[in-house]
């Protein structure tokens, strides 16, 4: 999708598609206005009718229209112009972009120009538009003989809000732009099957990534050298499976070299059975989205290439399959994780935390500014929150609060469980250091519990996604989620 920057009155505008915003009630906004009065009345019209109110997300499309040069206009429902928040906006936009995407137009220009989004810039909401246009033109295709259409939309424009610079509304698309394939590409490695979406597969898309960007690194370790390294923990999860696990390691460089990166740490579990605490089968085809949190790591990755951030950043993603074998790991086995904690696997369903631990104690030789995990990491965080918030557990309040602050403002939003000295007992084991599991009780906090004893040499922060990564389903399929946030808290540090 290109995007564009284009002045005019909005009858002059020549393109296949002009959205314009219509609020409750069938009040006009001024672009609405001035289409309503070059068109003979054309949009008061549709309101008499009663079939169009303005109401938040309800779209129109109209042929044709009159006194306009563009072929179609469609109407967006802005709900109470009042009340118009990010939140809101966002809904509305994309609700205008579904409806122009169903159409064979080539060209779509949004005459906003008037928008006023609460607390928001002209500039926020070109990135929005852009972000929402990449992800709501997202078609899953990969394994299916039968396509879905490609949208036909190709460029979209947008209309310079009063008193904003171009040049920065034109850096606002380009990086809404950046964010949404960045998105995209985390909801497509999530969709891809754990047959396609193997370690290596991840390993390989991390690498073209690479390829692409001279500021970027990308290096795999195979299990050999995660032997060497002593990763018994990551490695006692992959035991039982034919695939290789792979250990990615993608640097991004947009900073001095000596300038300390953040790191984002993404669990790739590229299928996970349980291993021989198997799961019950009901929707364990789910499971092949256990890699989501790699897979959001990958996407922000890609994405803040593309952006040139002024940062040094490192994604580092454990990928492995969970199976269960003759040569799996079995309840009770006692390994050695790379910090040299021994681990008693109590449960091996609960693998993810043990990719993890030796993946943060690799994140040691950066000496990090900060360190994120992301994690689609316990069913508990499915139960405590649903599916419309990321939980967040951290071991340094200004990271907390950072990232509270990023998700509210890229919509992808997170929410603290606490993350307390008194829960660490559940974790204890008679015969190793550290039990695996910590019982049926405070599954996402013992789980983070876990993860905090290999990451004590940094400010960190775990996001457990299980709930937000994917919907379940009609609308089965993988959400992209954090990328935006990642993006986001990364754009808001300095180098
Ligand atoms: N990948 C799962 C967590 C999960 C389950 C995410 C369902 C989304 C939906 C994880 O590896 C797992 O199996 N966790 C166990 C941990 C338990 C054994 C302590 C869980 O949550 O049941
Ligand atoms: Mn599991
Ligand atoms: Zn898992």
């Amino acid at each position: 999708m290109k995007y564009s920057i284009k002045a005019g009155a909005t009858d002059k505008i020549n393109s296949d598609c002009i959205a314009v915003v219509v609020w409750n009630r069938g009040s006009l906004s001024e672009e609405a206005q001035l289409a309503d009065k070059m068109s003979n009345k054309g949009i008061s019209k549709i309101i008499h009718s009663g079939d169009f109110t303005g109401m938040l997300g309800q779209t129109q499309l109209v042929y044709n229209p009159i006194g306009l040069k563009s072929k179609r206009l469609l109407l967006i429902g802005g709900g109470e112009s009042k009340k118009l928040d990010a939140k809101n906006a966002a809904k509305m936009l994309a609700a205008g972009l579904k409806a122009v995407f169903t159409s064979n137009a080539a060209s779509t220009h949004f005459a906003i120009a008037s928008l006023k989004v609460k607390d928001k810039t002209s500039s926020w909401v070109c990135k929005r538009l852009a972000q929402e246009a990449e992800t709501a033109s997202y078609r899953y295709n990969e394994t299916k003989s039968k396509k879905s259409k490609v949208v036909s939309v190709n460029l979209i424009s947008v209309s310079p809000g009063k008193g904003a610079r171009r040049k920065s509304l034109e850096e606002a698309l380009q990086s809404g732009s950046a964010i949404g394939s960045g998105v995209n590409r985390a909801r497509h490695l999530g969709n891809l099957p754990g047959n396609i979406c193997t370690p290596s597969y991840l390993a390989d898309e991390a690498t073209l990534i690479g390829n692409k960007h001279g500021s970027m690194k990308v290096k795999i370790l195979g299990e050999k050298q995660m032997a060497r390294l002593k990763m018994g923990s990551l490695l006692s999860v992959s035991a039982g499976s034919a695939e290789e696990a792979k250990l990615i390691v993608m640097e991004y460089k947009g900073a001095r070299v000596d300038s300390k990166p953040h790191v984002l740490v993404g669990k790739g579990v590229t299928f996970d059975t349980g291993g021989i605490s198997l799961k019950g089968g009901g929707g364990m085809d789910e499971m092949k989205f256990d890699m989501c949190g790699a897979a959001s790591v990958i996407g922000a990755m890609a994405t803040v290439a593309q952006l040139k951030l002024p940062l040094n950043i490192v994604g580092l993603v454990g990928a492995v399959e969970n199976m269960p074998s003759s040569t799996a790991t079995k309840p009770g086995d006692i390994v050695t994780s790379m910090a040299g904690k021994t681990i008693e696997v109590l449960n091996t369903d609960a693998e993810g935390r043990m990719v993890l631990c030796d993946v943060l104690t690799y994140a040691e030789r950066y000496k990090p500014r900060s360190v994120i995990d992301v994690a689609t990491l316990t069913g508990a965080a499915v139960a405590t929150f649903g599916s419309h918030v990321s939980a967040l557990l951290s071991n340094d309040d200004k990271l907390t609060a950072a990232l509270i602050e990023s998700g509210n403002s890229s919509l992808d939003r997170v929410w603290p469980l606490p993350l307390w000295e008194e829960y660490q007992g559940l974790l204890n084991s008679n015969f190793a250091d550290i039990a695996n599991i910590g019982g049926p009780r405070a599954g996402t906090i013992t789980a983070a519990c876990f993860l905090s004893r290999f990451a004590e040499k940094f400010k960190w922060a775990h996001l457990d996604i299980a709930g937000s990564a994917w919907h379940s389903g009609a609308n089965k399929g993988a959400t992209g989620r954090p990328v935006a946030l990642l993006v986001e808290y990364l754009s808001q540090q300095k180098a």
